[in-house]
């Protein structure tokens, strides 16, 4: 059973009030809360268990480095990754994708050569791309969101030319919550040779995720949406794709042996982990997962689509608020703007008032401001302890600045 009061009870922040009011956070998107026990696990490493991994040959070296690189096997379960030599550890997302383009794609790709993206990707899964674009003349193609804000897998696959050499694509957007088919999307790059690169940094928070399953080359995730410490995050890669990396960070940790003429590179996954990595973060990080599972993330998927169902009916209501995106099976990610209303920085002020946590702005998706033809949003997104009551507060919340500004 799916224990929401219990749930809530996991999290201190979500009992603090905020101007007054009781909190309603609505920004999970950005960043989530974190429950008891990772902020304990982080207190119990730094009072009692902390010391530098990999280095040192006494106790405390060696527990911070055991419980450390436990975190590698939890987040191999979390996404079914078959080995946990596929997970390589770092600070999120943008270092994930990161790594890919310096590791995976600089070296191999030319002028002329193509990456598709598609209109909905966060910058963390642009800027990178640009990198190649600028530096090496690489093109970026795009392909577009359907009027729903849906992403007809069939319409990537058929816009992958001889020329493309990766998919980087979204499993979820976290402007509009649309879900992407990424498997059918991978079998169809995988047929043409092309491989396939997926930023769940949303979609992991809210589904299952099974990489064998979809079949992709490079699975990126971020800790701190999870319930975890900001700084720690992995992304998974396929054994064939890690063989034809080169490192992209140098020093410590990555290496066997370095002399004055040369180095010999420790082998993946640690050969893309240079320095002191953030040892406690990825501790914790392995807790939020661990409390993830343990909730069952098939019971958090089912707890979200009732939110996002009740949320949606309400919003339904609400004719002069404009809802982006309405694709199907999407998840409880819902950006808007008011008619007649000011910025939605100025909406985002009013909810904020009434203590309620969304986010306002481009959320780093220029691309798809654009394609949408709005210039910022304002975004409810929700996760695993919020409740439809705090939809009502929301919805009140809406109200009143549709009065203020109507
Ligand atoms: N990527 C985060 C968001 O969507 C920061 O808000």
């Amino acid at each position: 059973m799916y224990d929401l009061e219990k749930i809530r009870g996991d999290f201190p922040i979500l009992s603090r009030q905020v101007n007054g009011k009781p909190l309603t956070y609505l920004d999970n998107g950005a960043s989530a809360q974190k429950p008891n026990v990772v902020i304990e696990a982080i207190n119990q490493a730094y009072s009692h268990e902390y010391s530098n991994v990999h280095r040192g040959l006494h106790y405390l070296s060696n527990l911070a480095t055991e419980k450390y690189e436990g975190v590698r096997g939890t987040i191999a379960k979390f996404l079914n990754a078959a080995s946990e030599d596929s997970i390589v550890l770092n600070s999120g997302t943008t270092e994930g994708i990161n790594m890919v383009a310096y590791s995976w794609a600089m070296p191999r790709l030319e002028a002329g050569d193509e990456i598709l993206l598609s209109v909905m990707e966060h910058h963390a899964n642009i800027v990178p791309w640009h990198f190649l674009r600028e530096r090496q003349g690489v093109i970026l193609k795009w392909v577009d969101t359907a009027l729903d804000g849906s992403l007809d897998p069939q319409a990537v696959i058929d816009a992958i030319g001889p020329k493309t050499k990766l998919v980087a694509i979204t499993q979820c957007s976290n402007v509009l919550g649309t879900v992407v088919d990424v498997k059918t999307i991978t079998a169809g790059a995988h047929a043409k040779g092309v491989p396939v690169l997926v930023d769940g940094s949303q979609s992991a928070v809210h589904m299952p995720v099974d990489v064998q399953d979809i079949g992709c080359d490079f699975f990126a995730i971020t800790g701190h949406k999870l319930y975890g410490p900001s700084g720690s995050g992995a992304i998974y890669v396929h054994p064939d794709r890690m063989a034809e990396m080169r490192p992209f960070l140098g020093g410590g940790d990555m290496i066997k042996e370095v002399t004055k003429d040369a180095v010999v590179y420790n082998d993946p996954p640690m050969k893309f982990e240079a320095g002191t990595p953030g040892i406690v973060q990825t501790i914790g990080f392995g807790v939020a997962l661990d409390y993830m599972m343990s909730l069952g993330m098939e019971n958090i998927a089912a707890h979200e689509a009732g939110l996002r169902d009740y949320a949606g009916a309400k919003f339904a209501g609400l004719n002069w608020l404009n809802v982006q995106g309405q694709a199907s099976g999407k998840a409880a990610i819902f950006s808007f703007t008011m008619e007649g209303a000011a910025h939605a920085h100025d909406i985002s002020t009013i909810l904020d008032k009434k203590g309620v946590a969304v986010r306002a702005g481009h959320h780093c998706a220029g691309p798809l401001m654009e394609h949408l033809g709005v210039s910022a949003t304002c975004r409810a997104s929700f996760g695993l302890y919020n409740t439809k009551a705090e939809i009502d507060t929301l919805i009140d919340a809406l109200e009143l600045a549709h009065d203020l500004f109507a």
